[in-house]
């Protein structure tokens, strides 16, 4: 086949299916999730002005390398959602909901990444967030919603990390600490941490490169430098998370890709993944970007998961099957006139999945479109069919055909589909 004239950019793919119905089916179980943890659901639009994504930080490549920003025919600077955190707070500050404020999501966000397998440019997540309350517990509730998110869709091989990065004022002398260890070991740390030092040192603890890894292992711990409220709610985010038996594993070198956490941060790693792209999900505390974005000082908790990565962990594990919608019934009709169209959509009114062969073709064109449709009955009709009051039924498997009254044609194929 001559290649086509126009094909998916890179890092973007067409979903197709049986992906597309795994998506919506994942969406769906991800929803009820969300609103029997008491959260309903928000869409924001896709792109926003882009000061709202620029507040994530001015040092994390989402914002700086990533973005896909462009102006509109007024000139005004915008750009594509990288994620939805910073949405849900603009929306937050602009109708100044209720609190606590629970919202979830599902939709594309947009990164001019590096593509690979896991590693997309256009990607989907579905996410909650919760603003307006300080409680370490509800830190608990937004991780156990992942947590048995995951456990619902039969995936097993799930880490759950946890680390809290202090609150803003515990940062200073942490951020300190960091660049004088890192600053006094200069010549044992790779040429792109070193550039990463003067822009955030705590991204240096983030660094895969094995060079750097013996540093990073012994480099100071934001845990010494905690407020006691810092330290007080990471312990009762731990032991909610022991009281519900959800186990997890402590990182202090878990650093999250966005600037603008505090205290709780998290992610969910799966190990049937490459290591380079394992993270399935993560989240964390923002207590400071809603007044960031020009709002008042509310806190907030919330995550993201990869829908992409997440279906790509199900395949790995052999779990979560498309749900089946398949045909299960093909309509031959062979009699020029309306009786083919009119049955088909009898059976779809009485809740079946059917299709029809179009563009009256040959009775035995139309069967072939049958056993490809998959569908297991074939209801022909053909002029005798019609002069009798008939319909024929044909299993597409080894069992015969049989004649049925057309008045009781959508009972008798019922019966063949029994629920
Ligand atoms: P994030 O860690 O940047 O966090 O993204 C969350 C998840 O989205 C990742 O764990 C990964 O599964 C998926 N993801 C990210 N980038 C890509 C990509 N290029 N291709 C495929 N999947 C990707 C956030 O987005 C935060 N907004 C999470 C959050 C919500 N924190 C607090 N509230």
């Amino acid at each position: 086949m001559a290649r086509p004239t126009f094909q998916t950019l890179p890092g973007t793919r067409d979903l197709l299916p049986p992906d597309t119905d795994r998506f919506r089916a994942l969406v769906g179980v991800f929803a009820d999730e969300a609103a029997r943890s008491g959260f309903s659901q928000i869409v924001p639009p896709i792109f926003e002005e882009i000061g709202v994504f620029t507040r994530l930080g001015e040092a994390t490549d989402v914002v700086t390398k990533e973005l896909y920003a462009f102006e509109d025919m007024g000139g005004r600077k915008q750009a594509l959602r990288p994620e939805f955190t910073a949405s849900v707070c603009r929306a937050f500050v602009q109708h100044r909901p209720l609190l606590p404020w629970k919202s979830w999501y599902a939709g594309p966000a947009f990164r001019q990444e590096r593509p690979q397998k896991g590693r997309y440019r256009q990607f989907e997540q579905v996410g909650a967030e919760a603003i307006g309350s300080h409680d370490p517990d509800l830190d608990t509730e937004l991780i156990v919603l992942a947590a048995r998110f995951y456990q619902r869709l039969g995936l097993k091989d799930i880490t759950l990390v946890l680390n809290t990065l202090g609150d803003k004022a515990d940062r200073p002398a942490f951020l300190e600490a960091l660049r004088d260890y890192f600053g006094q070991n200069l010549d044992a740390l790779s040429q792109k941490s070193r550039e990463t030092l003067s822009l955030n040192p705590l991204r240096v603890l983030d660094s895969k490169r094995p060079d750097d890894q013996p540093l990073i292992e012994s480099a100071p711990r934001i845990t010494d430098y905690l407020s006691s409220g810092a330290g007080l709610a990471f312990e009762r985010v731990q032991a909610g998370l022991e009281a519900l038996g959800v186990a997890y594993e402590l990182n202090p070198r878990l650093v999250r890709g966005l600037d603008y956490y505090t205290r709780t941060t998290f992610e969910f790693l799966s190990s049937s993944l490459d290591a380079a792209q394992n993270a399935v999900g993560g989240g964390g505390r923002y207590d400071g970007l809603v007044a960031d974005m020009g709002g008042p000082d509310e806190p907030g908790v919330g995550f993201a998961l990869g829908v992409d990565r997440t279906v790509l962990a199900c395949d790995s594990e052999g779990v979560f099957a498309a749900p089946d919608t398949r045909t299960q019934i093909f309509v031959v009709s062979t009699t020029g006139g309306l009786e083919g169209l009119k049955i088909a959509e009898e059976l779809r009114s009485a809740g079946l999945r059917v299709d029809r062969a179009v563009d009256h073709r040959s009775m035995k064109a139309q069967m072939k479109a049958a056993n490809r449709s998959r569908a297991s009955l074939a209801v022909i009709v053909g002029p005798d069919e019609v002069a009798a009051g008939t319909a024929s039924l044909r299993p597409l498997d080894d069992r015969p055909q049989f004649v049925v009254e057309r008045t009781e044609l959508v009972s008798r194929v019922k019966e063949f589909f029994p629920s």
